[in-house]
């Protein structure tokens, strides 16, 4: 199954919007296949955004991203790394469509409230950074079952 991380930042946390978004994401029909609460390191924050380092922006995003816990996730399903990009919306909310988390949520490029990753290789490896094999579960779903 296809997999990608998907980072809900501080501000998404500080705001109460931890369970808006997990649901969306849910109600589409990805399988949550991680998830933690945590702090971003600045080592974490240098090892995610090593491709952007010495980027003007990037000073700024560090003390973003590790100003407090964020919810760190795994999701699976077919086509789940587009997918999500897209429910996400443009990176910078002013340019984000409304119904997406960022054109719904967002106003500023230094607050926009998710991370996704952009291709299936930056999803492994945004992954591994995160996340130890053995915190990701594969498991079958049946509603019925758990009603009944
Ligand atoms: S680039 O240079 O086009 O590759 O950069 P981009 O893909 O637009 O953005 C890379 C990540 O940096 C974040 N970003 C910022 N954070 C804080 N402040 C500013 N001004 C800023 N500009 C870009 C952007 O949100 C991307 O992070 P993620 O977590 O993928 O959204």
């Amino acid at each position: 199954m296809e997999r990608t991380f998907v980072m809900i930042k501080p501000d998404g946390v500080q705001r109460n919007l931890v369970g808006e978004i997990l649901a969306r994401y849910e109600k589409k029909g990805y399988k949550l296949l991680a998830m933690k609460l945590m702090r971003v390191t600045e080592e974490l924050a240098h090892q995610h955004y090593a491709e952007h380092v010495g980027k003007p922006f990037f000073p700024g995003l560090v003390e973003y991203i590790t100003s407090g816990p964020v919810v760190a996730l795994v999701l699976g399903g077919k086509g789940v790394v587009a997918g999500v990009r897209a429910m996400n919306g443009a990176t910078n909310p002013a340019n984000a469509a409304p119904g997406t988390i960022r054109g719904d949520y967002g106003i500023e490029v230094g607050r926009n409230v998710v991370h996704a990753s952009d291709s299936v290789e930056s999803a492994e490896r945004e992954i591994a950074i995160y996340f130890k094999e053995e915190e990701i579960l594969a498991y079958e779903k049946n509603v019925d079952a758990w009603l009944y």
